[in-house]
This record gives structure tokens, sequence and C-alpha cells, in this order.
């Protein structure tokens, strides 16, 4: 039942405004929230029940045979109710209630790469685990949070699996409200570190104080120790050898020297050996080059003013 369909498409066509999924992703203040398509508010199915009886045969005893019987067994709208309700617990951006791997345009070869790991990630996710994640390492703008809604919307609407999404700067500042509320930072790092899978945006960001860093290597020592998954987004780099090694030979151009980086500009560097260790362990790399376009950019010089695309609903596909 974990991958059951849950889409209209088997029984009498798709949906004009969900294009069967029976659901719709939209963009609320600053959350994207799922809901139910009107086309599968009424369930055709179980007539509203909620169950359905289903037919199983078994042999119990030799000498009868096999013998059919029937089961009372959830509908798939029990399960899309729950579902639709669990996504909108993850906490993921209303600035990606759109993104899809269908609506992510890569511009370069590696955001075909970035999408193909995510995608890959999401459709071949093993609930009886362990499975691997991904970092996406990129400038501004290059779509990292897109594919981290998209993988996170397909694994809880589509999965049936449990996850959640914090921009790290932000956790930081919920734990700092925390603790003037007379809570402790294990009362919120808790149900993080449990979470079967955790997307982490921003990783690498804030100041680098003694209480972020600590927050970050309790929080990724817990879910490395629990073998659990976890998705990283960050705007620092992930691999200083190859170009430093060049530069150290002498055969470097004005544009190695332009794209030479600087430790400040590492990842591994941001959050130190403890931490960068355990993620070449959890996850598999990605890295966008410096020149990826940044999409809002271009966007916004696509389009005139006043002409953006109205971020409404659309059917996550
Ligand atoms: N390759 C792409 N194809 C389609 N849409 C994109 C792409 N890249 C970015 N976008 C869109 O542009 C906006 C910004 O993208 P997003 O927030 O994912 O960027 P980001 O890489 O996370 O940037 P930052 O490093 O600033 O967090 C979003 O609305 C996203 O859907
Ligand atoms: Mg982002
Ligand atoms: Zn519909
Ligand atoms: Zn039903």
């Amino acid at each position: 039942m974990d991958r059951a369909d849950m889409g209209t498409k088997g029984s009498g066509g798709a949906c004009g405004v969900c294009g069967g999924r029976t659901y719709l992703i939209e963009r609320q203040g600053d959350r994207a929230h799922a809901r139910i398509c009107e086309c599968s508010v009424e369930c055709k199915v179980c007539g509203g029940r909620g169950h359905l009886l289903v037919e199983q045969e078994a042999t119990f005893s030799t000498k009868v045979g096999p013998r059919k019987y029937e089961v009372l067994a959830p509908c798939a709208c029990t399960l899309r109710v729950k579902r639709v309700a669990r996504f909108n617990e993850v906490g993921l951006p209303g600035v990606v209630a759109h993104a899809t791997f269908d609506n992510y345009v890569p511009a370069k070869t590696q955001q075909d790469k970035a999408r193909n790991a995510a995608l890959h990630f999401a459709h071949h996710y093993d609930k009886k685990g362990p499975n691997k994640g991904f970092v996406l390492s990129g400038p501004v703008g290059t779509g990292k949070t897109h594919l981290l809604g998209a993988t996170l919307a397909h694994l809880v609407l589509e999965v049936g699996v449990a996850t959640r999404y914090v921009e790290i700067s932000l956790l930081y500042a919920t734990i700092r409200r925390g603790f003037q509320e007379g809570k402790s930072g294990g009362e919120i790092i808790g149900p993080l570190s449990e979470v079967e899978v955790l997307a982490i945006d921003e990783l690498g960001k804030g100041r680098g104080s003694q209480f972020e860093m600590e927050t970050l290597d309790e929080l990724i020592a817990r879910r490395y120790n629990a073998n659990r998954t976890t998705l990283f987004a960050t705007n620092y780099s992930l691999e200083p050898e190859r170009k430093a090694t060049r530069a150290v030979s002498g055969y470097h151009s004005t544009e190695d020297a332009k794209s030479a980086l600087r430790a400040e500009e590492l990842l591994r560097e941001r959050v130190g050996e403890r931490i960068y260790s355990r993620l070449c362990e959890m996850c598999t790399f990605v890295e966008l080059p410096k020149d990826t376009p940044d999409h809002r950019r271009t966007r916004h010089e696509l389009e005139p003013r006043g002409h953006h695309a109205p971020a409404k609903m659309r059917a996550h596909r």
C-alpha cells in the first residue's frame, strides 16, 4: 500500500486541474501547502467510507483447499488525506511550491546531473533503507531549493515517507528563541534527528558561532549514527583539490585564477572536518559551476516588470 498510486488516471481519465495526481501544491504565505483536488474530495471508489472490501484468497486447510474471503482495507483516499496532512508539516518554503522535476530546466550539464541525482533518489527511495542522500552545491538561484522541494514532495505524497525541511539559519534562530522560552535545544533537534528524511538548506550559512557549530554537529552526528538519510543544499564549494593542484603546478590562466577557490568559500572550512567527513559518507555530491545562470535574474530579465507568472496552483508532476 505504501507506493499505492493515489491518482485517478486508471479510473476515467485524468483531471485537467491536477493532471490525475488528486492533489495540488500551492503557495500559502511563506509556505508550500498541499490540498486535495476538487476531483478527489468526494471519493468515487469507496463512496466516502474510507475503506473497501477486498477479496483475498488463502488456504486454511489442505482438505478444503484455497478459499476466497473478503477483508476490510483502507481506501486510497484515506492514504491521500494522511499524506497531504503530512506534507503540510514538512515546512517547505512557498517559493518552491510549484517546483517539480519536470519544470526544472537545466541550463548546464551539471544541472542536468543535479536533477538526475535528485530524481533518482526520489524515485528509487527504499523504505527499508539505508539510502544515500545528496549534497547540491552551487551559486544563488540555480534551483537547489527547487530540487529539494521536488524531492520531498515526491517522497511525502507519492511514496509516503516522513520528511522535514529546514533552512539552517532559521533553525538556529528557532532554537535560540526556544532557549528564551525555557526549551532545551534537544527538544527542537530531537524530532529533526529522527525524521526519516531531513533536508537541510543553506548549509554553511550563519555566523559560525560555537552555538551554531555545536547545534549542527549534534544534528548531523545523530543522523549519521542512526544511519538516517539527509539531503543538503549549499552555496559553498565542495571540491578544492582539483583547482588547488592546478594553481600550485603553475598552470593557470586568468580563468583559473578567477575560479580559484578561497578557503572561506569551501564548505569544509565552513562546517569543519568532523561534519564534512560525515557528509562524504552520507551523501553523493553534485556541484554546479560558478557560471550557472541565476534563474531569478534571468526570469526577471526575460519578463517585463509586472508580468511575472503568478505563483499559482500547479499540479505536482
Ligand atoms: N533550473 C531551473 N529550472 C526552473 N526553475 C528554476 C531553476 N532554477 C531555479 N528556478 C526557480 O528560480 C527560483 C529560485 O530557485 P531556488 O530557490 O531553487 O534557487 P537556489 O539555488 O536554492 O538559490 P539560493 O542559493 O539563493 O538559495 C525558484 O522559483 C525556482 O523554482
Ligand atoms: Mg535555496
Ligand atoms: Zn483533479
Ligand atoms: Zn475512498
